[in-house]
């Protein structure tokens, strides 16, 4: 009787602690900032992740830094792919899709060019759109086909709160991120009977390498404007992931983690 209600107990403590044990997550843009901390949040509850990313040296560290960490079965794993290539999306997805089923995918990778309307250079504003928006419409498309078979699934990509408000120097960058909104309300609509939802992240400042460039002027004058007065943190971004994969009733939204930035 004892060992039973050991076993059984410890086997629910086990689950609480691993709520995503023996599921796969795929994130695009793992390999630093905001998708590194989603895919180490991930992994802390027991998925084995998928990181994507075009440097390999990276791919690899991260890969490394999940597998001693946080152990799954068949390790963690990743791949190169430069998302702006769509033929280069669809040979990631024939792997992954050998793999077990897919049970999250997280599109975190983006780029930003900062420019004015009147200096937009084209090759600038193909990165942004081929990264920002298609990259993660053609990851939405094969994965979700997966998901389908499976009947089962969770989308969450990451937009940005100038994709809600816009930005000065940001255009292309912000018809990216509201791209990638309008495009997750609609795939909501779409793939919602199959039990696949999608949602979307938008942050405000959050301190990775895509700010770093900042001058620390410019910083001190955001943080100002920002309720919390400070940037986010990646884990705090990771954190809204966490609640929109365990949220199994809620899609097609959209949760801004800004520290009250545009609320002021
Ligand atoms: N940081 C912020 O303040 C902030 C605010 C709002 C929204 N966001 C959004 O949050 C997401 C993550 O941003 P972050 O701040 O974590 O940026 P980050 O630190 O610069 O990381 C960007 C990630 O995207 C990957 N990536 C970029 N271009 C790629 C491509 N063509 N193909 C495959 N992977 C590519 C990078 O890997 P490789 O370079 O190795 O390819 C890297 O893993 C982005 O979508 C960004 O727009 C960020």
């Amino acid at each position: 009787m004892y060992k039973f209600f050991t076993k059984k107990f410890s086997s629910i403590n086990q689950a609480q602690i691993k709520p995503f044990k023996d599921e796969l997550a795929v994130i695009t843009g793992g390999t630093r900032g905001i998708g590194y901390s989603i895919a180490q949040k991930f992994a802390q509850n027991g998925a084995r992740c998928v990181l994507i990313g075009r440097n390999k040296e990276m791919i690899e560290k991260a890969r490394k830094y999940l597998d001693k960490n946080f152990e799954v079965d068949n390790n963690h794993l990743g791949y190169e792919c430069d998302l702006r290539i769509p033929t280069e999306i669809e040979k990631v997805v024939i792997n992954i899709s050998k793999l077990q089923k897919v049970d999250y995918l997280i599109n975190a990778a983006g780029v930003s060019h900062d420019s004015l309307v009147v200096k937009l250079k084209e090759q600038e504003v193909n990165d942004i759109i081929k990264t920002n928006l298609l990259g993660t419409i053609y990851m939405c498309s094969h994965i979700s086909k997966l998901m389908i078979k499976a009947r089962r699934g969770c989308i969450i990509n990451i937009s940005s709160v100038v994709g809600l408000h816009g930005n000065s120097g940001q255009s292309i960058y912000s018809a990216s991120k509201a791209g990638v909104i309008g495009f997750s309300k609609s795939l909501a609509k779409e793939i919602a009977r199959k039990n696949i939802r999608v949602n979307v992240i938008a942050p405000g400042f959050i301190e990775t390498d895509m700010i770093s460039m900042m001058s620390e002027n410019v910083k001190e004058s955001y943080k100002n404007k920002i309720l919390m007065q400070r940037f986010g943190r990646p884990e705090e971004v990771a954190e809204a992931a966490l609640y929109f994969a365990k949220a199994e009733y809620i899609t097609g939204q959209v949760l801004i983690v800004d520290g009250g930035l545009t609320l002021s």
